[in-house]
Protein backbone atom coordinates (compact mmCIF):
# COMPACT_ATOMS: atom_id res chain seq x y z
CA UNK A 1 0.00 0.00 0.00
CA UNK A 2 2.84 2.66 0.67
CA UNK A 3 4.51 1.94 -2.47
CA UNK A 4 0.99 2.45 -4.12
CA UNK A 5 0.46 5.84 -2.56
CA UNK A 6 4.15 7.14 -2.94
CA UNK A 7 3.02 6.34 -6.88
CA UNK A 8 0.38 8.31 -6.75
CA UNK A 9 1.85 11.15 -5.01
CA UNK A 10 4.26 11.40 -7.48
CA UNK A 11 1.54 11.27 -10.38
CA UNK A 12 -0.09 13.83 -8.95
CA UNK A 13 3.17 16.32 -8.37
CA UNK A 14 3.64 15.57 -11.88
CA UNK A 15 0.12 16.56 -13.45
CA UNK A 16 0.04 19.09 -16.00
CA UNK A 17 -3.68 19.58 -17.77
CA UNK A 18 -4.33 22.72 -18.25
CA UNK A 19 -7.70 22.00 -19.88
CA UNK A 20 -11.06 22.37 -17.81
CA UNK A 21 -12.10 18.72 -18.97
CA UNK A 22 -8.48 16.83 -18.92
CA UNK A 23 -8.40 18.25 -14.96
CA UNK A 24 -12.22 16.79 -14.39
CA UNK A 25 -10.87 13.61 -16.12
CA UNK A 26 -8.06 13.55 -13.78
CA UNK A 27 -10.28 14.45 -10.48
CA UNK A 28 -12.55 11.28 -11.75
CA UNK A 29 -9.91 8.90 -12.32
CA UNK A 30 -8.22 10.25 -8.53
CA UNK A 31 -10.95 11.09 -6.23
CA UNK A 32 -14.25 9.71 -7.94
CA UNK A 33 -16.54 7.07 -6.66
CA UNK A 34 -14.11 3.89 -8.09
CA UNK A 35 -11.20 6.27 -8.44
CA UNK A 36 -7.51 5.55 -7.02
CA UNK A 37 -8.06 7.13 -3.81
CA UNK A 38 -10.92 6.08 -3.31
CA UNK A 39 -10.20 2.46 -3.94
CA UNK A 40 -6.65 3.05 -1.33
CA UNK A 41 -9.72 4.11 1.44
CA UNK A 42 -11.77 1.08 0.81
CA UNK A 43 -8.64 -1.20 0.62
CA UNK A 44 -7.67 0.38 4.43
CA UNK A 45 -10.70 -1.58 5.89
CA UNK A 46 -8.19 -4.49 5.61
CA UNK A 47 -4.80 -3.32 6.51
CA UNK A 48 -3.73 -4.71 10.04
CA UNK A 49 -4.64 -2.63 13.31
CA UNK A 50 -0.95 -2.29 14.26
CA UNK A 51 -0.95 -0.21 10.73
CA UNK A 52 -3.51 1.48 10.93
CA UNK A 53 -2.17 4.82 12.43
CA UNK A 54 0.38 5.42 10.03
CA UNK A 55 -1.39 4.41 6.62
CA UNK A 56 -4.65 6.09 7.55
CA UNK A 57 -2.50 9.31 8.22
CA UNK A 58 -0.95 8.98 4.75
CA UNK A 59 -4.00 8.35 2.55
CA UNK A 60 -5.54 11.45 4.41
CA UNK A 61 -2.55 13.56 3.01
CA UNK A 62 -2.67 12.08 -0.28
CA UNK A 63 -6.42 12.64 -0.62
CA UNK A 64 -5.53 16.32 0.41
CA UNK A 65 -2.70 16.55 -1.63
CA UNK A 66 -4.77 15.33 -4.72
CA UNK A 67 -7.84 18.33 -4.03
CA UNK A 68 -4.82 20.93 -3.72
CA UNK A 69 -3.60 20.00 -6.75
CA UNK A 70 -6.97 19.89 -8.86
CA UNK A 71 -7.95 23.11 -7.29
CA UNK A 72 -4.67 24.54 -8.35
CA UNK A 73 -5.00 23.73 -11.51
CA UNK A 74 -8.80 24.76 -12.05
CA UNK A 75 -7.68 28.32 -10.78
CA UNK A 76 -4.71 28.77 -13.04
CA UNK A 77 -7.03 27.58 -16.00
CA UNK A 78 -9.45 29.72 -15.41
CA UNK A 79 -6.89 32.69 -15.22
CA UNK A 80 -5.13 32.22 -18.61
CA UNK A 81 -8.76 31.75 -19.85
CA UNK A 82 -9.37 35.03 -18.80
CA UNK A 83 -6.08 36.55 -20.06
CA UNK A 84 -6.89 35.41 -23.50
CA UNK A 85 -10.32 35.76 -23.23
CA UNK A 86 -11.26 32.46 -24.36
CA UNK A 87 -14.33 31.56 -23.05
CA UNK A 88 -15.64 34.97 -21.33
CA UNK A 89 -18.90 33.87 -19.65
CA UNK A 90 -20.89 37.05 -20.21
CA UNK A 91 -23.69 35.62 -18.07
CA UNK A 92 -21.58 36.43 -15.36
CA UNK A 93 -22.31 39.23 -12.54
CA UNK A 94 -19.68 42.07 -13.07
CA UNK A 95 -17.59 43.59 -10.36
CA UNK A 96 -18.90 46.47 -8.48
CA UNK A 97 -17.38 49.50 -8.29
CA UNK A 98 -18.09 51.32 -4.80
CA UNK A 99 -19.66 54.97 -5.59
CA UNK A 100 -17.85 58.20 -4.67
CA UNK A 101 -19.04 61.24 -3.13
CA UNK A 102 -18.86 64.74 -3.90
CA UNK A 103 -15.61 66.32 -1.91
CA UNK A 104 -16.97 68.72 0.79
CA UNK A 105 -14.99 71.93 -0.73
CA UNK A 106 -17.02 71.05 -4.01
CA UNK A 107 -20.66 70.32 -2.43
CA UNK A 108 -19.85 74.47 -0.66
CA UNK A 109 -18.22 75.93 -3.84
CA UNK A 110 -21.09 74.92 -5.69
CA UNK A 111 -23.97 76.19 -2.79
CA UNK A 112 -22.03 79.28 -2.72
CA UNK A 113 -22.46 79.66 -7.02
CA UNK A 114 -26.04 78.49 -6.95
CA UNK A 115 -27.21 81.23 -4.22
CA UNK A 116 -25.46 83.60 -6.54
CA UNK A 117 -27.03 82.35 -9.29
CA UNK A 118 -30.52 83.23 -7.86
CA UNK A 119 -29.25 86.52 -7.57
CA UNK A 120 -28.47 87.10 -10.85
CA UNK A 121 -24.68 86.48 -11.13
CA UNK A 122 -22.73 84.54 -13.91
CA UNK A 123 -20.15 82.66 -13.60
CA UNK A 124 -16.67 83.36 -14.81
CA UNK A 125 -13.26 81.87 -14.55
CA UNK A 126 -9.95 83.06 -15.60
CA UNK A 127 -6.13 81.58 -15.88
CA UNK A 128 -4.09 80.06 -12.31
CA UNK A 129 -1.09 80.90 -14.28
CA UNK A 130 -1.68 84.59 -14.10
CA UNK A 131 0.11 87.56 -14.63
CA UNK A 132 1.35 90.61 -12.27
CA UNK A 133 -0.74 93.21 -14.06
CA UNK A 134 -3.93 90.97 -13.57
CA UNK A 135 -3.43 89.48 -9.98
CA UNK A 136 -1.59 93.30 -8.90
CA UNK A 137 -1.22 96.10 -11.03
CA UNK A 138 -4.58 96.76 -12.64
CA UNK A 139 -6.06 96.13 -9.17
CA UNK A 140 -4.15 98.82 -7.28
CA UNK A 141 -1.65 97.25 -5.52
CA UNK A 142 1.19 99.70 -4.47
CA UNK A 143 5.07 98.92 -6.03
CA UNK A 144 5.96 97.67 -2.71
CA UNK A 145 2.90 95.89 -1.44
CA UNK A 146 4.13 92.55 0.62
CA UNK A 147 1.77 90.22 -1.51
CA UNK A 148 4.06 90.90 -4.25
CA UNK A 149 6.97 90.01 -2.16
CA UNK A 150 8.39 86.50 -3.07
CA UNK A 151 7.55 84.71 0.20
CA UNK A 152 4.02 85.20 -0.42
CA UNK A 153 3.46 84.67 -3.84
CA UNK A 154 5.11 81.76 -6.27
CA UNK A 155 6.66 83.52 -9.45
CA UNK A 156 7.33 81.48 -12.69
CA UNK A 157 9.23 83.88 -14.42
CA UNK A 158 10.87 87.60 -13.98
CA UNK A 159 9.96 90.33 -16.37
CA UNK A 160 8.30 93.51 -16.48
CA UNK A 161 5.00 91.95 -15.81
CA UNK A 162 5.90 88.65 -13.92
CA UNK A 163 4.37 85.35 -14.89
CA UNK A 164 2.74 84.21 -11.46
CA UNK A 165 0.22 81.74 -9.67
CA UNK A 166 -2.36 83.93 -8.66
CA UNK A 167 -2.58 84.71 -5.02
CA UNK A 168 -6.82 85.42 -5.34
CA UNK A 169 -9.25 84.94 -7.53
CA UNK A 170 -9.75 89.20 -8.00
CA UNK A 171 -7.80 88.46 -11.18
CA UNK A 172 -11.15 87.09 -12.77
CA UNK A 173 -12.55 90.76 -12.18
CA UNK A 174 -9.84 92.45 -14.42
CA UNK A 175 -10.51 90.20 -16.90
CA UNK A 176 -13.91 90.19 -17.01
CA UNK A 177 -14.00 94.13 -16.86
CA UNK A 178 -11.15 93.98 -19.68
CA UNK A 179 -13.48 92.30 -21.77
CA UNK A 180 -17.08 92.08 -20.93
CA UNK A 181 -19.90 94.68 -21.69
CA UNK A 182 -21.59 96.50 -19.09
CA UNK A 183 -23.62 95.83 -16.82
CA UNK A 184 -21.16 93.37 -15.09
CA UNK A 185 -22.79 90.82 -12.65
CA UNK A 186 -20.49 87.74 -11.98
CA UNK A 187 -19.35 85.00 -9.46
CA UNK A 188 -16.01 83.64 -9.93
CA UNK A 189 -14.77 80.67 -7.99
CA UNK A 190 -11.27 79.31 -8.54
CA UNK A 191 -8.13 77.95 -7.21
CA UNK A 192 -5.37 80.05 -5.46
CA UNK A 193 -2.09 79.70 -4.63
CA UNK A 194 0.14 81.31 -1.20
CA UNK A 195 3.66 80.70 -0.58
CA UNK A 196 2.14 79.60 2.74
CA UNK A 197 3.73 77.23 5.60
CA UNK A 198 1.22 74.57 5.26
CA UNK A 199 -0.46 74.10 9.02
CA UNK A 200 -4.32 73.72 10.23
CA UNK A 201 -5.35 77.31 9.38
CA UNK A 202 -3.20 77.99 6.45
CA UNK A 203 -2.60 76.05 3.22
CA UNK A 204 -0.37 76.99 -0.39
CA UNK A 205 -3.37 75.74 -2.11
CA UNK A 206 -6.92 76.82 -1.41
CA UNK A 207 -9.97 77.92 -2.77
CA UNK A 208 -11.82 81.37 -3.34
CA UNK A 209 -15.44 82.63 -4.94
CA UNK A 210 -14.90 86.45 -5.95
CA UNK A 211 -18.13 88.34 -6.51
CA UNK A 212 -18.58 91.28 -8.87
CA UNK A 213 -21.72 93.63 -9.93
CA UNK A 214 -20.46 97.22 -11.97
CA UNK A 215 -23.51 99.04 -13.52
CA UNK A 216 -24.63 102.38 -13.10
CA UNK A 217 -25.58 103.68 -9.74
CA UNK A 218 -24.61 100.16 -7.79
CA UNK A 219 -24.44 101.31 -3.76
CA UNK A 220 -23.24 100.46 -0.35
CA UNK A 221 -26.44 99.40 0.26
CA UNK A 222 -26.82 97.29 -2.88
CA UNK A 223 -23.88 95.43 -1.53
CA UNK A 224 -24.66 94.81 2.46
CA UNK A 225 -28.27 93.44 0.58
CA UNK A 226 -26.58 90.67 -1.90
CA UNK A 227 -24.11 89.63 1.01
CA UNK A 228 -27.09 89.63 3.43
CA UNK A 229 -29.15 87.48 1.26
CA UNK A 230 -26.11 85.10 0.40
CA UNK A 231 -25.24 85.00 4.40
CA UNK A 232 -29.04 83.55 5.36
CA UNK A 233 -28.88 80.94 1.97
CA UNK A 234 -25.71 80.12 3.71
CA UNK A 235 -25.59 79.86 7.40
CA UNK A 236 -29.81 79.60 7.81
CA UNK A 237 -32.77 82.33 7.91
CA UNK A 238 -31.77 84.00 11.33
CA UNK A 239 -28.24 84.86 10.00
CA UNK A 240 -27.41 88.06 11.11
CA UNK A 241 -24.49 90.30 9.65
CA UNK A 242 -21.92 92.90 10.66
CA UNK A 243 -19.42 94.76 8.52
CA UNK A 244 -16.21 95.75 10.28
CA UNK A 245 -14.18 98.68 7.75
CA UNK A 246 -11.17 97.26 6.71
CA UNK A 247 -8.62 98.00 3.61
CA UNK A 248 -8.16 96.30 0.15
CA UNK A 249 -6.36 97.97 -2.60
CA UNK A 250 -9.06 97.55 -4.55
CA UNK A 251 -11.73 98.35 -2.96
CA UNK A 252 -12.79 102.34 -1.34
CA UNK A 253 -14.20 102.06 1.21
CA UNK A 254 -13.63 98.01 2.04
CA UNK A 255 -15.18 96.30 4.57
CA UNK A 256 -14.91 93.01 6.16
CA UNK A 257 -18.08 90.63 6.88
CA UNK A 258 -19.00 88.53 10.22
CA UNK A 259 -21.80 86.61 10.37
CA UNK A 260 -23.14 85.58 13.47
CA UNK A 261 -22.71 82.56 14.69
CA UNK A 262 -24.75 79.56 13.91
CA UNK A 263 -23.44 76.93 16.81
CA UNK A 264 -24.09 79.45 19.83
CA UNK A 265 -26.56 81.62 17.80
CA UNK A 266 -24.53 85.33 19.27
CA UNK A 267 -23.97 83.58 23.06
CA UNK A 268 -20.28 83.40 22.50
CA UNK A 269 -18.60 79.44 21.90
CA UNK A 270 -15.22 78.19 21.63
CA UNK A 271 -15.35 78.31 17.63
CA UNK A 272 -16.71 82.40 17.27
CA UNK A 273 -13.74 82.30 20.45
CA UNK A 274 -16.67 84.04 22.73
CA UNK A 275 -17.37 86.50 20.07
CA UNK A 276 -20.88 85.57 18.55
CA UNK A 277 -19.27 86.60 15.26
CA UNK A 278 -17.28 84.74 12.21
CA UNK A 279 -15.57 86.30 9.73
CA UNK A 280 -16.38 84.91 6.19
CA UNK A 281 -15.53 87.46 3.85
CA UNK A 282 -14.28 90.68 2.44
CA UNK A 283 -15.55 92.97 0.31
CA UNK A 284 -15.87 97.33 -0.81
CA UNK A 285 -16.93 99.30 -3.44
CA UNK A 286 -14.55 98.76 -6.58
CA UNK A 287 -11.93 101.71 -6.36
CA UNK A 288 -12.43 103.95 -9.04
CA UNK A 289 -8.42 103.25 -10.18
CA UNK A 290 -9.30 99.82 -10.92
CA UNK A 291 -12.45 100.66 -13.05
CA UNK A 292 -10.47 103.61 -14.76
CA UNK A 293 -7.50 100.21 -15.62
CA UNK A 294 -9.77 98.25 -17.40
CA UNK A 295 -11.19 100.94 -19.53
CA UNK A 296 -14.60 101.73 -17.14
CA UNK A 297 -16.09 105.00 -16.31
CA UNK A 298 -15.65 105.56 -12.94
CA UNK A 299 -18.15 108.73 -13.49
CA UNK A 300 -20.89 106.98 -14.86
CA UNK A 301 -20.30 103.74 -13.70
CA UNK A 302 -19.75 102.04 -10.04
CA UNK A 303 -19.91 98.36 -8.37
CA UNK A 304 -19.18 96.17 -5.86
CA UNK A 305 -16.75 93.34 -5.39
CA UNK A 306 -16.77 90.35 -2.26
CA UNK A 307 -14.30 87.65 -2.22
CA UNK A 308 -14.83 84.98 0.34
CA UNK A 309 -12.39 81.49 0.98
CA UNK A 310 -14.38 77.86 0.16
CA UNK A 311 -12.32 76.13 2.91
CA UNK A 312 -12.97 78.63 5.19
CA UNK A 313 -16.94 78.82 4.53
CA UNK A 314 -16.57 74.29 4.81
CA UNK A 315 -14.67 74.92 8.06
CA UNK A 316 -17.44 77.16 9.38
CA UNK A 317 -20.46 75.27 7.98
CA UNK A 318 -19.09 71.83 9.40
CA UNK A 319 -16.93 73.12 12.41
CA UNK A 320 -13.82 71.17 10.64
CA UNK A 321 -10.98 72.89 12.92
CA UNK A 322 -8.16 71.58 10.82
CA UNK A 323 -8.04 72.78 7.14
CA UNK A 324 -5.71 70.30 5.90
CA UNK A 325 -8.33 67.41 6.55
CA UNK A 326 -9.72 69.40 3.17
CA UNK A 327 -6.70 68.08 1.15
CA UNK A 328 -5.27 65.05 2.03
CA UNK A 329 -8.45 63.19 0.59
CA UNK A 330 -8.78 60.30 3.51
CA UNK A 331 -11.40 58.76 2.41
CA UNK A 332 -13.00 58.05 6.06
CA UNK A 333 -13.04 61.90 6.23
CA UNK A 334 -14.69 62.38 2.54
CA UNK A 335 -17.12 59.89 3.45
CA UNK A 336 -19.01 61.66 5.98
CA UNK A 337 -20.18 64.20 3.77
CA UNK A 338 -22.24 61.58 1.38
CA UNK A 339 -25.22 62.50 2.66
CA UNK A 340 -24.42 66.46 3.02
CA UNK A 341 -26.19 66.54 -0.66
N1 LIG B 1 -8.86 89.18 -2.81
C1 LIG B 1 -9.05 89.21 -1.38
C2 LIG B 1 -8.18 88.16 -0.72
O1 LIG B 1 -7.74 87.27 -1.39
C3 LIG B 1 -10.47 88.98 -1.01
C4 LIG B 1 -11.32 90.14 -1.37
C5 LIG B 1 -11.50 91.17 -0.48
C6 LIG B 1 -11.90 90.22 -2.60
C7 LIG B 1 -12.28 92.26 -0.78
C8 LIG B 1 -12.69 91.32 -2.94
C9 LIG B 1 -12.85 92.35 -1.99
O2 LIG B 1 -13.28 91.45 -4.12
O3 LIG B 1 -13.63 93.40 -2.34
O4 LIG B 1 -7.94 88.21 0.44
Amino acid sequence: MKQRIDAILADIENLKCKKEQEIEEARVRLLGKKGEITRLFEEFRNVAPEMKKEFGKSLNLLKNAAAAKIEELRNSAEESNEASGASFDLTKPGDSYPLGSRHPVSIVREEIVSIFRKLGYDVAEGPEIEDDWHVFEALNFPPEHPAREMQDTFFISASDNPVLLRTHTSSVQVRAMETMPLPIRIICPGRVFRNEAISARAHCIFHQVEGLYIDENVTFADMKQAILLFAREMFGAETQIRMRPSYFPFTEPSAEVDVSCNICHGKGCNICKGTGWLEILGCGMVDPNVLEASGIDSKKYSGFAFGMGVERIAMLKWQVKDLRNYFENDLRFLKEFETAY
